[in-house]
């Protein structure tokens, strides 16, 4: 079995491992990603207003701190221009993160659990590393859509690439707004970089601007809840925006090869003294 998912990830850039959750384990993390929202603020944070022009460089701040902390990314169509909620805290969030792997008990548990060791092995990852972790909501008729990229525009190693775990907490449908996967786009590059500006190293900055893909390169991917879809760090993915009356949450993480692998020291995550990359075979499940 973990012949032929090495064999999809080197061939198509992904690779499908349908049954990586049960059910419950994922009705836990959807129970846990809800559970974030309750903690919202009533009023979001200044820094989400987008009516003054230094709030852009405060939301770049909050972005670029958010690598030790469980930080709140709000959907566009969620608050008004005054950073005001329009809608209920519960729908209102695009992701949480970047940190859940490493403070969040139940994420934490899942992100280092045998099964997660297991595939890292049958990757033949030698010293493989969480960077960062996300939890995605995608909620019904908010949930906005994911641009294509690679993700290896933001989190740079070489000479093997970052490799994204995408855990489908729902079935993941065209309609709600499933991943669409430019299949075997990994062999064509690095097409673009964000980096940590020369002038500024608090700020981001893209080498270039974004390439135009032509809509016939994507090739939808609906997964059942539970499936764990691996995405190649140079593989080109989408998402389209969710206008179903189903939410599409997934809970996703990053994997680095530390052994005879180079970090950028330009990416925009760094290692911290509250954010260890640490090594996923000997970290334990529990805080
Ligand atoms: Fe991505």
């Amino acid at each position: 079995m973990h012949d032929t998912i090495l064999n999809q990830l080197d061939r198509d850039g992904f690779a499908v491992v349908e049954g990586f959750l049960r059910d419950a384990e994922c009705e836990e993390l959807v129970a846990a990603g809800l559970e974030l929202t309750r903690r919202l603020p009533d009023t979001p944070p200044t820094v989400f207003s987008t009516t003054q022009p230094e709030h852009e460089h405060l939301k770049g701040k909050y972005f670029m701190e958010s690598n030790d902390k469980i930080s709140y990314f709000y959907e566009k169509d969620a608050l008004d221009a005054d950073g005001k909620l329009q809608v209920d805290p519960s729908i209102s969030l695009n992701k949480v993160g970047h940190a859940l792997h490493l403070l969040h008990p139940i994420f934490r548990c899942y992100t280092y659990s045998d099964r997660v060791k297991a595939l890292c092995r049958a990757l033949h990852l030698a010293e493989p590393a969480v960077v960062q972790s996300m939890y995605i909501y995608k909620n019904p008729g908010v949930g906005g859509e994911v641009v294509p990229h690679q993700d290896i525009s933001y989190l740079h190693t070489e000479p093997i690439s970052p490799i994204g775990f995408w855990i489908a907490l729902e079935d993941a449908t065209i309609q709600n707004g499933c991943l669409w996967m430019a299949r075997g786009s990994h062999k064509s590059g690095v097409h673009r970089r964000m980096l940590r500006s020369p002038g500024d190293r608090n700020k981001c900055i893209y080498d270039k601007p974004a390439p135009v893909y032509p809509e016939s390169s994507f090739t939808p991917v609906p997964v059942s809840k539970g499936t764990c879809i691996l995405i190649h760090g140079n593989v080109v993915h989408r998402s389209a925006a969710n206008r179903s009356a189903a939410s599409r949450p997934a809970y996703t993480f990053h994997v680095v090869e530390k052994k005879d692998n180079n970090y950028s020291e330009d990416n925009w995550l760094q290692e911290g003294e509250n954010a260890p990359f640490l090594n996923i075979y000997t970290t334990s499940q529990m805080l």
